[in-house]
């Protein structure tokens, strides 16, 4: 079964997400995927009250602290999101690594704070532009698995593949291109779930979806609506 995660960011107000569900509300019987999405920490309570009628869509978190607890003013704690009944959490986007400038060190030491608490984890990693120009994408991936899942179980690990050109960008990397880095993955992650991101949307997806290494999406504008999200949960379910 395929998985599709959607990355909703620092998006959605009230009124939006209500919206999502009713949307998907006449969809969901036809829905035969793993169906998750990653609000706002804060809609997280919400979103899962208003998920809770469509068994199968679990929710998540895009981020957690690697300290288990004390005076680390705005953090949130995998203790806590996991208290709150959070089935899993996104580690090492690119966007937290490049705005907030989160390293390997700091990424292996939320992994294993989420994990110890049951979430599962989804680890990303990618390339920019340059670097695959320079042909370094599998060197600059080598080092993002190798340091940020050193010792790092893989029961409860998802694995994404996210381009840095890709994502948010209209241009997605090719189904060839995708499959290629995900093999890479693959030879080290035999049993682990890969998922690619980086502008997949619902005219897109069914092509990546079909690549034997691409065991889900993660996606994040095409996964804010729920006509989309539920196109692209209907997509993934033909597989
Ligand atoms: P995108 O984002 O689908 O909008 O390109 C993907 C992501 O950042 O996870």
């Amino acid at each position: 079964m395929k998985t599709i995660v959607g990355n909703w960011k620092m998006n959605q107000d009230l009124a939006a997400l209500k919206e999502f569900f009713l949307a998907i509300e006449s969809l969901k019987a036809q829905i035969n995927c793993y169906a998750w999405v990653a609000p706002q920490f804060i809609h997280i309570p919400l979103v899962k009250e208003l998920a809770f009628t469509l068994g199968q869509i679990q929710v998540g978190a895009q981020n957690c602290s690697s300290e288990e607890a004390g005076a680390f003013t705005g953090e949130v704690s995998a203790a806590s999101l996991a208290d709150i009944g959070t089935s899993f959490v996104i580690i090492g986007h690119s966007e937290r690594r490049q705005l907030f400038n989160e390293q390997e060190e700091l990424l292996n030491r939320k992994i294993q704070k989420a994990l110890q608490y049951q979430l599962k984890v989804i680890y990303c990693v990618g390339e920019t532009l340059d670097e695959r120009n320079q042909e370094q994408t599998f060197k600059k991936l080598e080092y993002q698995l190798q340091q940020g899942l050193k010792d790092i179980p893989t029961k409860n690990l998802l694995i994404a593949y996210e381009p840095i050109w890709a994502i948010g960008t209209g241009q997605s990397a090719s189904p060839e291109q995708a499959q290629e880095v995900h093999a890479f993955i693959r030879q080290s992650f035999p049993t682990t779930p890969l998922l690619y991101g980086g502008s997949v949307k619902p005219d897109n997806i069914q092509e990546l979806l079909a690549e034997k290494d691409i065991d889900g999406a993660l996606v994040g504008g095409a996964s804010l609506k729920g006509k989309d999200f539920a196109q692209l949960c209907l997509a993934a379910s033909r597989f």
